[in-house]
């Protein structure tokens, strides 16, 4: 015992406290327990993170995390359908007569398209866009399923999976609107001619 008893402090209250025998550098340590509230707290953390974990209901929804992740990819894939390529002709048809998504569409064909089909969609690595002859079909619908789709082999990408919607739709407008444009130098007609 040091010459320092804690017990000869006049602040000290408890009778109970057991005095560890060790001193460091003449400081001694009391054998209390941790306080009530302090082991609660440490042992409710436990307790959470074993139901975190295993994402026990009615915490979580009882079916784990990577349940979890698979079910709200779900949800997400249901909620934005990947584009099938499939639309109504009618849509398109009424884009080809609306100025407004004719200008956004050729906005985006100069953006993205004219690297290969020509500003004037004459025809560069990509085939002339404004005469009646298509590799993939002419009708409308058949130019937005190409678009969509892409044609990977041959390099032109799928554009289904890279623009909005509506992009899509706007610049297969804008395409289906310079038929028989007759731009200067033209790539040589690809495919069979398509009859309007
Ligand atoms: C990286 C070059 C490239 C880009 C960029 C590109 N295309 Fe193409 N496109 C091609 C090639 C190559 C073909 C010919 C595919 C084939 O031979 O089957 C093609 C074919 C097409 C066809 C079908 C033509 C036919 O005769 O049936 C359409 C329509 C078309 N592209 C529209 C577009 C539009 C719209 C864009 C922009 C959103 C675009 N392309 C961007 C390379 C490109």
């Amino acid at each position: 015992m040091s010459s320092q008893d804690p017990k000869d402090n006049k602040d000290f209250k408890s009778t109970n406290d057991r005095l560890i025998e060790h001193s460091y550098d003449g400081i001694q340590e009391y054998d209390n327990p941790m306080p009530r509230w302090w082991l609660l707290t440490f042992a409710g953390t436990i307790i959470f993170s074993v139901i975190y974990v295993f994402n026990i209901g009615p915490v979580g929804n009882g079916k784990g995390r990577i349940a979890d992740y698979e079910d709200d990819v779900k949800k997400f894939a249901a909620a934005h359908p990947a584009p099938t390529g499939e639309i109504s002709g009618d849509k398109l048809l009424a884009m080809v007569k609306d100025k407004d998504a004719l200008h956004e569409g050729e906005e985006e064909f100069k953006k993205y398209c004219a690297s290969c089909h020509r500003m004037d969609a004459g025809g560069l690595i990509g085939p002339n866009l404004t005469d009646n002859a298509w590799i993939h079909g002419g009708r409308i619908t058949d130019i937005y399923k190409t678009v969509t789709n892409g044609v990977l082999e041959k390099g032109m990408p799928a554009w289904g999976t890279m623009l909005k919607p509506e992009q899509v739709e706007q610049v297969v407008a804008y395409v289906a609107s310079l038929q028989g444009s007759n731009p200067a130098n033209p790539k040589a007609p690809q495919g069979p001619p398509v009859t309007p």
